[in-house]
C-alpha cells in the first residue's frame, strides 16, 4: 500500500485543509506514514502570510528533495497559499516538485496524483485549480475527537494593504447554511462537543448568498446552538468592520457560544489603520470592544497586532501599546510587518528599518504578556468549566484543557479527554492557568 505524509504550515484554515487532504488520500487507499522517509507521497500544505513560513517551507523541501534523490519514485506535492502565490514560478524555483495545488483545489488532488495503487508513477506536474469548490464534501481525517473545525466560507473581499490572503484564497464565497448545519449535526453525532467556525471574515458570511437567501452570521450561530451535543461554539476570525448587533446578541443569548472573541486590531493608530485599509479607526474599535464586553459578561478578548507597517512612527506604535493597555487583551498574536510581493503595502516607500521593528516587537510583547498575566491572575479563585484535551505536555501526571474563555488550564484531577469538568483555578501565568478539580482538592 502507498503511504502519504502531510506537513502543515500556517493558520487553522490550513490545518483544517490538511484534514481534508488526509481524508481524501485515505479514501483513495493511501495510508498515513509516520515520517517523510517512509512515505511515497510527501505533501506540504504551505502558508505565505509572512516571510518566515516561506523560509521554513524551503528548509523542509530541501530535506524532501534529498529523500527523493535516493528514491526517485517519491512524489512531492506542494499545496496551500505559498504554492498559489508562487504558481507562476514554483516549478522553476523547485524543479523537484511533482504536483502543485492552491488552497481552492484540494478536491482535484486525487485526480492529479492518480487514483489508488499507481500514485507515484502517474503524478503530473504543474496543475493548479481555481477556487470553485468547497472542500466541505470531501472525506476528512479529523485530528481531534471532541473538537472540530467547520469551514463556513472561503476567500476574503477585504483589501488590507499588508495581506496576501485575498490574492491566494480568492473572493469570499459563503458555504450554504444547510450544508454547514448538516456537517455540524454529523459531527455532534460522532461525539464532537466543540466546534470552531472558520472563515477569513466570519462576520460577512452570507452576504454573497443574497438575494436567494437572506441570512447573516448571527443566525448561523443560533442555528448551530440548537444542535444537540454541541456544547461549545467558537469562530475565527471576525473583521471588526463587520461585527454587527445581531451577532453580538446571538453571542449573548446562545448558551453554547463561548465567551471569547478574537478581534484583530492590527494597529492602535487611526492613521496606520487607514493606511492599512482596515476601514475602522481606533475609536470605533474601542467602542466595539466595549459593546461586546457590556453584552457578554466575562468576555475574553484576543487580537492580532502588527508592528512596523510602512510609515509607522514611534507615536503610532505607542498608540498600539495604549490600546493593548486599555482593552486589556487576554491574549495577542504579535507580528513584525513582512512585505509580501503583490500587496499594496510592499510598494510603499517608507518601510520601517529592521532594528526599529525588532525594538518595537520586544516592547509590544512585554506589554502584551504583562496584561495577559494580570488578566489570568484575576481568574484565581474562580471555578472554570474546562474541556479536557489530554495530559499536560510537560507533566503527564496533570491534565490539560481549555476554558470557555479559551485559556489553557493544566490541572490535577481525574477525567478523560472530551469530558467537561469544573476546575478551581489556583495559579496563573501570561498563557496558562493552573488548578485542580474540586473533588481532587477535597481528597
Ligand atoms: N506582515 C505581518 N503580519 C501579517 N499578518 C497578515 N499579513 C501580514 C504581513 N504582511 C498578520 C495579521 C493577521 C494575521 C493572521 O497575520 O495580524 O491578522
Ligand atoms: Fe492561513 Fe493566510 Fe497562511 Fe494561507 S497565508 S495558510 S490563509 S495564514
Amino acid at each position: 500500500m502507498k503511504r502519504y505524509h502531510v506537513t502543515t504550515f500556517g493558520c487553522q484554515m490550513n490545518a483544517h485543509d490538511s484534514e481534508r487532504i488526509k481524508g481524501m488520500l485515505e479514501s483513495l487507499g493511501i495510508g498515513e506514514a509516520p515520517s517523510q522517509e517512509e512515505a511515497d507521497v510527501l505533501v506540504f500544505n504551505t502558508c505565505t502570510i509572512r516571510e518566515k513560513p516561506d523560509t521554513k517551507f524551503a528548509a523542509h523541501l530541501a530535506q524532501a528533495t534529498a529523500l527523493k534523490r535516493r528514491d526517485p519514485e517519491k512524489v512531492i506535492a506542494v499545496g496551500g497559499c505559498y504554492a498559489e502565490a508562487q504558481r507562476e514560478r514554483l516549478f522553476q524555483l523547485y524543479p523537484e516538485v511533482d504536483v502543485a495545488f492552491g488552497p481552492g483545489s484540494i478536491p482535484h488532488l486525487g485526480d492529479w496524483l492518480g487514483v489508488g495503487g499507481q500514485v507515484a508513477g502517474s503524478a503530473e506536474r504543474g496543475r493548479f485549480g481555481t477556487h470553485e469548490h468547497f472542500a466541505g464534501d470531501l472525506p476528512m481525517r479529523r485530528e481531534r475527537r471532541f473538537q472540530a473545525w467547520v469551514q463556513i466560507s472561503m476567500g476574503c473581499n477585504s483589501k488590507c494593504a499588508y495581506c496576501i490572503v485575498p490574492a491566494v484564497r480568492g473572493r469570499e464565497q459563503s458555504r450554504r447554511p444547510g450544508d454547514i448545519l448538516a456537517e455540524v449535526t454529523q459531527l455532534a453525532q460522532d461525539g464532537v462537543r466543540e466546534i470552531t467556525l472558520l472563515g477569513q471574515n466570519v462576520n460577512s458570511w452570507g452576504r454573497d448568498l443574497r438575494p436567494a437567501l437572506d441570512i447573516e452570521f448571527g443566525e448561523l450561530l443560533r442555528a448551530c446552538d440548537t444542535v444537540a451535543g454541541i456544547e461549545r461554539i467558537r469562530f475565527t476570525s471576525p473583521h471588526p468592520k463587520d461585527f454587527r448587533q445581531p451577532v453580538i446578541e446571538a453571542m449573548a443569548e446562545c448558551t453554547a457560544v463561548c465567551e471569547h472573541v478574537h478581534l484583530p486590531l492590527q494597529s492602535g493608530s487611526s492613521r496606520i489603520l487607514k493606511a492599512m485599509r482596515r476601514t475602522y479607526d481606533r475609536e470605533r474599535y474601542l467602542r466595539l470592544a466595549a459593546t461586546l464586553r457590556d453584552a457578554i459578561p466575562d468576555l475574553a478578548l484576543g487580537t492580532d497586532l502588527i508592528v512596523g507597517f510602512p510609515g509607522e512612527t514611534e507615536d503610532d506604535f505607542r498608540a498600539t501599546l495604549d490600546v493593548v493597555k486599555e482593552v486589556r487583551y487576554d491574549s495577542a498574536f504579535t507580528f513584525v510587518y513582512s512585505p509580501r510581493r503583490g500587496t499594496e503595502a510592499a510598494n510603499l516607500d517608507d518601510q520601517v528599518p529592521d532594528e526599529v521593528k525588532r525594538d518595537r516587537i520586544e516592547r509590544l510583547v512585554e506589554v502584551v504578556q504583562r496584561v495577559a498575566a494580570e488578566r489570568n491572575a484575576e481568574r484565581i479563585g474562580s471555578v472554570e468549566q474546562v474541556l479536557v484535551e489530554g495530559s499536560s505536555r510537560t507533566d503527564v501526571g496533570l491534565l490539560r484543557g481549555r476554558t470557555r474563555r479559551n485559556t489553557t488550564v493544566v490541572f490535577a484531577g481525574n477525567a478523560q479527554p472530551g469530558d467537561l469538568v469544573e476546575v478551581l483555578i489556583e495559579g496563573a501565568t501570561s498563557t496558562t492557568l493552573r488548578g485542580a478539580q474540586p473533588a481532587a482538592v477535597a481528597a
